[in-house]
């Protein structure tokens, strides 16, 4: 039987974080921006020459996945309006714009044999129009959409991925590094990893749990640390820009004081984050001591003649270590985690779920947005920023995603808590040392979130999706994100009056 988490739940406020209404002013350096992905906004899906992502095909072969029976064929139609989000970008006042390329739009069977010049020209105009606003492009190398050519060789779990994701990102680095200076190999590794290879909450859909994403897992932070060295060798002295890897990290809080509930939560942070953050920013580098062994005591127990999580090499240990200019950090959310006797045949054997061991849940005292996943609770944001300090070394960390689910309309009081009181905690936490240098807003726009198709939306601007021009209008959200922006500074009593953007 799962706890009754509201009980147990009931001791957490805001854990000393203050939630302070005085004006808080950022420093002079720190830069706001806003995100979205390719798939999420482009549409243009088999428009100029593009091939086929994973993302195609789980939309079409079986519709009945996506909660709306919606797909990503047109979604807000970027692929046609871009100059229009940029427009935004420029209303909204943002210092920099964190957008995808979509892997098969460049390359349309995911090899570097073929390259298609319209999906080069598509981005060097997003990336020329952002510049004559000057707006820092702020480039996502791989956010989800890959090759639907590569998936049939395997795609994440074939080792042979390392080579093909260098192959993709040297044409990246070669036609657009002149001008682009931020550049992430990767977006939300476990997202890939487990939810596309170890359930079926993502594409591919693999659902082999408790192997496959561990697989992935390794094969994905060598990719990234090649795409990384890559960059040092031969781009830049040239180019001198800065990379790095965005990583989801949920903080995963003790449900009680016990010794049990206390190891559930480190061990879900590990899993969840660490898994990634640990072999690429601490100082010893490789999958975090919680993982290892977790999976080895129960690959034995299982019957597997070895962990089922892969070694790394000395050599890969050495090569993922460091390889990263900094952290980004995506997060939205907090979740309480416990461990008694209730984890007894919770969990699929061999799975991820069962190799952690925890009872992960939310408090229905906390604010909830239109995603069942989502609640709002800054402490919790404060808590995962002074760990990442403490865990590897007060590394340069920018926020590459945070944001807030509604069912839509344009009066979104709710996202405006949600980013003031995420910014407030951010603020102490910057004030405390943490070297946070960007903030992004998820997202620019609202977009075809994946499963949910088009039921949340997490825009500071409106989409209007039922007309052909997908009508983009500024959420109340947005006049107050460009006030932050304009005076870097969060002034809780600032009322926007409507129309100003
Ligand atoms: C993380 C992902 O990077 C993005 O694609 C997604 O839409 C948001 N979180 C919200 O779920």
């Amino acid at each position: 039987m799962i706890r009754p988490f509201f009980i147990l739940c009931a001791i957490f406020h805001n854990n000393g974080v203050s939630l302070s209404s005085k004006i808080r002013k950022f420093p002079d350096s720190f830069e706001f921006g806003a995100s979205t992905s390719a798939y999420q906004i482009e549409g243009g899906w088999y428009e100029d020459g593009k091939g086929l992502s994973i993302w195609d095909i789980a939309t079409h072969m079986d519709p009945s996945q996506i909660k709306d029976k919606s797909t990503g064929d047109i979604a807000a139609d970027s692929y046609h309006l871009y100059k229009r989000d940029v427009e935004i970008a420029k209303e909204l006042g943002l210092d920099f714009y964190r957008f995808s390329v979509s892997w098969p739009r460049i390359l349309p069977k995911g090899l570097p044999n073929q390259i298609n010049q319209a999906g080069i020209d598509y981005y060097n105009n997003l990336i020329n129009e952002l510049l004559k606003n000057n707006i820092k492009p702020f480039l996502t190398i791989y956010h989800w959409d890959l090759p639907y050519e590569l998936q049939k060789l395997g795609g994440w779990i074939n080792p042979h991925v390392v080579d093909w994701f260098v192959d993709y990102v040297k044409i990246l680095y070669d036609y657009y590094g002149d001008r682009v200076k931020l550049w992430i190999t990767i977006n939300e590794p476990k997202q890939i990893c487990y939810e596309g290879y170890g359930s079926t909450l993502k594409a591919p859909m693999l659902n082999a749990s408790g192997v496959a994403e561990y697989m992935c897992a390794k094969n994905l932070l060598l990719a990234h640390a090649k795409a990384y060295h890559l960059y040092n060798q031969n781009y830049r002295k040239l180019q001198n820009g800065t990379v790095g890897i965005s990583i989801s990290c949920t903080w995963f809080e003790p449900a009680s004081e016990t010794i049990d509930d206390h190891q559930a939560a480190v061990d879900a942070n590990q899993f969840d984050w660490g898994q990634y953050a640990h072999p690429i920013f601490s100082k010893a580098g490789h999958f975090p001591f919680e993982l290892k062994k977790n999976i080895a005591l129960k690959s034995a127990e299982q019957g597997f003649s070895r962990s089922r999580l892969p070694e790394l090499s000395a050599s890969e240990v050495a090569l993922i270590r460091g390889s990263a200019d900094f952290f980004g950090v995506n997060t939205y959310t907090t979740k309480l985690a416990y461990r008694d006797a209730s984890l007894d045949g919770l969990y699929a054997v061999p799975s991820y779920m069962d190799d952690m061991a925890a009872v992960v849940v939310g408090n229905p005292t906390w604010p909830q947005a239109k995603s069942t996943w989502l609640q709002e609770v800054p402490w919790g944001f404060y808590k995962l920023l002074k760990e990442i300090k403490k865990n590897y070394n007060n590394p340069v960390v920018y926020i590459t995603e945070n944001g807030w689910s509604t069912a839509g309309g344009l009066f979104d009081d709710d996202r405006i808590q949600y980013y003031r009181n995420y910014l407030s905690v951010l603020h102490d936490a910057i004030e405390e040392g943490c070297d946070v240098r960007k903030y992004t807003a998820w997202s620019l726009i609202d977009n075809f979130e994946w499963k949910n198709g088009y039921t949340e939306k997490f825009g500071l601007y409106e989409v209007d999706f039922s007309r052909e021009d997908r009508n983009r209008t500024p959420r109340k959200s947005a006049y107050v994100y460009k006030e932050i922006i304009r005076t870097k500074s969060l002034d809780t009593t600032y009322e926007p009056e409507i129309n100003t953007v």
